[in-house]
């Protein structure tokens, strides 16, 4: 296990397709392995912006969590669960709110560009502003270190580092500190002094390895509560203690898998297929794909650079299949339909353990609720330790 925590969402706004599959979901299986993970519903995030029917929402949690269990994640490792149902999230919005400039909301790229493309919508609201503080608070809450998302969401995780900074810088600091930090460590006997050594061998020389070692040796501490480490992590390195932790991202990388007719694959644009598509469906769609335009008969060469199949090819097929089209497309030697075949097997086979995995739980949907109920349990629990700390620091009853 790593030490790194991480926190990542989604919105329940519909069947989840091969683009979320390929893009992000393969990539929280890989992590659960090796970190401590927390993967949101994100309805409250939903809600911002389909507030005026919010039916889509209630309808696309529970398929969405059976499509995030289908792919593979694994709710004995990560703690799967719901935002409203860990009712901290708002609590910690709110408070944020009270730090956070209107300037920096109003800044942020996706606001304006989201505000001007959805016209069907008025997205004027208060809580559509807020849409990165309370993106903020469910990063913050559990004390993530490492945020995966994609490009889109970077200026949003970029918020919430400044939105910790700030909170940090006006009531992170307990004035005395550095006496509590001695004392503890003076309790803590030989570790203490041990964590004491690396500490002025990291301040005097700025040797990282000793300030690993001493975070280290921290974290492992039992008797020393989270507060107290906290303050231990802010004495170490001289700077306060910090009741919020800056968290990292981890970029995803866009997924190479495209849409059907070559664009993005987006509900939006209607060119995708579901992670749980009906194998005929997969067929019918494939076969219906756009090819080169310059091919109209099957005499015709084509050019597969100019062919959305091809990119399909790159993500499903072998080097030797691969070959077979660049060979024998511009030469006419097979049909566009002979080259979507393998295609079309690829998908299927790819599904079939999705599908299996899935029909345990549409099998039985107690057991769903049962894994979310587990892990909004184990959410509002690490929730509530954050929770205590922040109403300590702005002088809110505990
Ligand atoms: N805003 C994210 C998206 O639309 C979803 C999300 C909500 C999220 N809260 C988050 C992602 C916290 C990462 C961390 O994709
Ligand atoms: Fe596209 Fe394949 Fe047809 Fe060539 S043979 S145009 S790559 S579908």
């Amino acid at each position: 296990m790593s030490q790194d925590i991480i926190l990542s969402g989604m919105r329940p706004t519909g069947k989840l397709h091969l683009g979320h599959y390929h893009g992000v979901l393969k990539n929280w299986v890989a992590m659960q392995q090796t970190s401590q993970c927390y993967f949101m519903v994100a309805d409250l995030h939903a809600l911002t912006t389909a507030y005026e029917d919010p039916s889509i929402i209630k309808s696309s949690i529970w398929d969405m969590v059976i499509d995030w269990l289908a792919a593979g994640l694994d709710p004995e490792k990560a703690a799967i669960f719901i935002q409203s149902k860990v009712p901290q999230h708002a609590e910690l919005h709110l408070a944020l709110s009270m730090v956070t400039p209107l300037s920096w909301l109003e800044r942020v790229p996706t606001y304006k560009d989201q505000i001007t493309k959805l016209t069907d919508k008025d997205l004027g609201t208060y809580g559509f502003l807020g849409y990165p503080v309370l993106m903020s608070a469910d990063i913050l809450l559990y004390r993530a270190t490492k945020v995966p998302v994609g490009e889109d969401q970077i200026p949003h995780v970029e918020i919430c580092r400044e939105i910790a900074r700030r909170f940090n810088h006006f009531y992170g600091k307990e004035p005395n500190y550095e006496e509590l930090a001695q004392a503890l460590l003076k309790k803590m006997g030989k570790v203490g002094k041990e964590i004491a050594k690396l500490r002025t061998a990291y301040l005097q020389n700025g040797d990282e390895d000793a300030l690993k070692q001493a975070h280290q040796l921290v974290l492992a501490s039992q008797n020393v509560n989270s507060e107290e480490k906290n303050r231990l992590f802010g004495f170490i390195e001289n700077k306060g203690r910090s009741i919020l932790y800056e968290p990292e991202v981890s970029l995803t990388k866009a997924s190479k898998m495209p849409g059907l007719d070559g664009a993005k694959m987006s509900k939006s644009y209607g060119n995708t297929i579901t992670m749980r598509e009906d194998p005929q469906s997969v067929s019918k769609k494939i076969r219906a794909m756009p090819t080169d335009p310059a091919r109209v008969r099957r005499t015709d060469p084509g050019d597969p650079e100019k062919c959305p199949v091809w990119q399909f090819h790159l993500v499903y097929s072998s080097e030797e299949t691969k070959q077979w089209v660049k060979t024998e497309c511009p030469k006419a030697g097979i049909g566009c339909i002979d080259c979507k075949q393998p295609l079309i097997e690829s998908v299927v086979a790819e599904q079939q353990p999705i599908f299996e995995r899935a029909q345990k739980y549409l099998d039985n949907p107690a057991l769903v609720q049962e894994i979310v109920l587990m892990g909004s349990e184990k959410a509002r629990k690490a929730a509530q330790t954050t929770m205590n700390d922040v109403r300590a620091a702005l002088g809110l009853e505990v």
